[in-house]
């Protein structure tokens, strides 16, 4: 692979991995492996600078941004923070601040680093008045409601408080609340959830509030980024306890790096007995005026680093191994094992990734292996203890044919995966396909995976687009349906036919193609006729798009199948070109410089402009003091916030700016009803 390609797969990887992180909150990888990748590719983009990009994964902080909450700007951007594993980088950490701070004495307040969703919180006169998740960090969601039904966040402060206070902690679920959830949710029928952090982050994206409340969180504050009464961090969140805030009393003021270390092996093992999930140690620097004067790098403070617990293990037997096939014919070997108990859950399966993996492992029936969880539902097999192996055990072999079909499998080269080619015939793939298409992203049809694994059996679902030729009187006989369910199923269907194309276009699941692509070349070609119809040359001309998802594009088209399903999707009314929106005009902007930066999710950048432009405003390039707006994207450049932050110009969001030039945005126009998708934060659908 050549460097360039190496950059385009590990940047493709890690948005797939943030998104599963941070939109699914399903991740499948620990953030330890996503943290190598990352630091992978930060390696590669310094050497080659020549392939920089804008909306590079290491260009940004995350994003969690739903579709269901108004965005919103922060008033200070929400920046996460570096990772440090060993003593090693701790000492390198405080090196570096030494060597800032010359001889002036200071020192650290060590925290635990709780494993939630964070939040930020403004109160204003004592009142809360709004709360943002972090989003990208420039802008999060609009949760205030939700925030309010949680106990530990006190809506009218008590005491000497600011008037003016922004504060910022961790919602977490405790474990016990989150075990009690899980039982309930198997009884009912519902997916559990993974672990506590992606229970409390699906539970603040729920769009009822009213469910929110009866979720057990519970909201750890832990920083203060708008103007302290002290210079004391430490003595800061003792204050805000006093105004009514929950601070855990679990944080140690710290001389050296050696009282940090102390810390750090104390909490290793203490941390088993507290009623919430940690997951490291935030050391900060403890003086308000050095944090300042320490500054920031463009994502991360220079006074603050989090110190990550190595995941717990446990050792078993390996009992069997089975193949799974995924939506796109990966397979995935999975290791059957007997049960072990790990941080509290009981293990019986664990992911063996691929074959190159299991080849590495060496590992044989009867093995005794060390199995870790990362965050994933499922955890992994990271070694081998070969040293207790039978030496009569053979190597295993992977698998030649397909278990659900029977075809024989391909390895492309210099890929890891062996793959089933017989997409049109091997049930998982279809399924997966028909999952991913009526995705909350996607189509948003209001289906669960057991009911189309019951349409597929019947005979109802071949693929996505017979959706469209389903009626009531097909479904209504089916086990399961009354008259309401079957009704908003296909009150559901009708509905996605008003889904943007660009949704469309990622819906119908063309290898390689993510949201973020689809809407590019969305934006760019605005009918699939046009990108069906473009060359190779043209499609990767395309912002974003490289040879591998223009060869696909390719591909998908020059299948009979393909096309034939695409036209009965088209037949069937499915939008297939971006719906022209009337051109405003007014004179609102008249006099405004604005500054555009990021990506968005209704226009192009050019659009964007030209609607600058016909509301009377200016669109210019650079942020300067004369600069009126900048309307931030997602992606947005830190330099351009930088400098924004420092002339003191004001920073708009997408939505922001659609009210002010009276436009509706997508949200309005495409509202997702809570009726239709109840537990829409929390569906597990598998997109990759
Ligand atoms: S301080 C500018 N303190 O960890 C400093 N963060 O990887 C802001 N977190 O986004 C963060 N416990 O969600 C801080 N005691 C703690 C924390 C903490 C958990 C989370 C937070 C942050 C992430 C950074």
């Amino acid at each position: 692979m050549t460097p360039k390609e190496q950059i385009t797969e590990l940047r493709t990887v890690l948005h797939k991995h943030n998104y599963n992180y941070y939109v699914k909150h399903n991740p499948e990888i620990s953030d330890f492996e996503f943290d190598k990748l990352l630091k992978q590719l930060q390696d590669l983009e310094q050497q080659y600078p020549e392939y920089y990009d804008p909306n590079s994964p290491t260009q940004r902080v995350g994003s969690d941004l739903s579709s269901d909450f108004t965005q919103e700007v922060h008033e200070y951007p929400m920046l996460s923070l570096a990772n440090s594993y060993s003593k090693e980088d701790l000492q390198e950490f405080d090196a570096r601040i030494r060597k800032i701070l010359g001889d002036r004495p200071f020192i650290y307040t060590c925290e635990l680093k709780y494993d939630g969703v964070s939040i930020s919180l403004q109160y204003k006169n004592g009142k809360l008045t709004r709360a943002l998740t972090r989003g990208n960090g420039i802008q999060g969601d609009n949760i205030t409601n939700n925030a309010k039904t949680i106990k530990t966040i006190p809506l009218q402060l008590h005491g000497n408080f600011p008037n003016e206070l922004e504060i910022r902690g961790e919602v977490v679920m405790p474990r016990a609340g989150f075990n009690a959830l899980n039982e309930e949710r198997i009884e009912q029928g519902e997916q559990p959830f993974a672990n506590p952090r992606n229970a409390a982050s699906g539970s603040l994206k729920l769009l009822n509030s009213r469910e929110v409340a009866r979720r057990p969180l519970q909201a750890n504050m832990y920083y203060i980024p708008s103007e302290t009464p002290t210079d004391s961090h430490f003595e800061n969140l003792e204050l805000a306890r006093s105004w009514g805030f929950n601070v855990p009393e679990l944080s140690e003021q710290c001389k050296n790096i050696d009282e940090v270390y102390a810390f750090i092996n104390k909490w290793d093992t203490k941390r088993k007995d507290l009623p919430f999930d940690t997951d490291g140690i935030v050391i900060k620097v403890d003086s308000i005026s050095l944090q300042e004067e320490l500054g920031m790098t463009a994502k991360t403070p220079r006074w603050a680093i989090a110190f990550k617990f190595k995941a717990e293990q446990a050792r078993t037997r390996l009992i069997s191994v089975d193949f799974q096939v995924g939506r796109q014919g990966t397979i995935t070997p999975v290791a059957n094992l007997e049960p072990v108990l790990l941080a509290g859950t009981i293990i019986k399966r664990a992911s063996l990734y691929n074959a190159d993996q299991m080849k590495e492992l060496d590992i044989r029936i009867n093995d005794y292996v060390f199995i870790e969880k990362g965050g994933e539902i499922i955890p992994k097999v990271v070694s081998v203890d070969t040293a207790a192996r039978d030496e009569h055990s053979k190597p295993l072999q992977f698998i030649t044919h397909c278990p659900e079909c029977g075809a024989e499998l391909i390895r492309m080269e210099d890929e890891a995966n062996y793959y089933c080619p017989n997409s049109k015939h091997c049930p998982p793939q279809i399924k997966g396909k028909i999952e991913h298409f009526v995705g909350r992203e996607a189509m948003n049809i209001a289906l669960a995976g057991a009911t189309i694994e019951q349409l597929y059996n019947a005979g109802l679902l071949n693929n996505a687009a017979d959706f469209y030729t389903l009626t009531y009187n097909d479904v209504i006989h089916l086990d399961r349906f009354a008259e309401k369910s079957a009704k908003n199923l296909i009150d559901s269907i009708q509905e996605s036919k008003s889904v943007p194309f660009h949704r469309v276009l990622y819906a119908i699941g063309i290898r390689h193609i993510g949201k973020a692509s689809a809407k590019v070349l969305a934006n760019k070609f605005h009918t699939i006729d046009a990108i069906q119809n473009a060359s190779l040359e043209e499609l990767q001309e395309t912002e974003d798009v490289g040879e591998i998802i223009a060869e696909s594009i390719k591909q998908f088209f020059a299948d009979d199948d393909n096309r034939a399903f695409i036209q009965k999707l088209k037949d069937n009314g499915v939008q297939f070109e971006v719906k022209e929106k009337a051109a405003a005009s007014s004179t609102v902007l008249e006099g405004k410089t604005i500054v555009i930066s990021g990506t968005f999710r209704d226009h192009s950048r050019d659009e964007m402009k030209d609607l600058i432009e016909a509301n009377g405003g200016k669109n210019v390039s650079g942020v300067s003091k004369s600069t009126t707006y900048l309307l931030a994207g997602e992606g947005i450049g830190p330099s351009k916030l930088e400098k924004a932050q420092t002339f003191g110009v004001q920073i708009i969001s997408e939505d922001e700016f659609y009210a002010m030039i009276g436009q509706q945005s997508s949200e309005d126009t495409h509202p997702t009803s809570e009726n239709k998708k109840p537990t829409s934060g929390e569906q597990q659908l598998s997109l990759f």
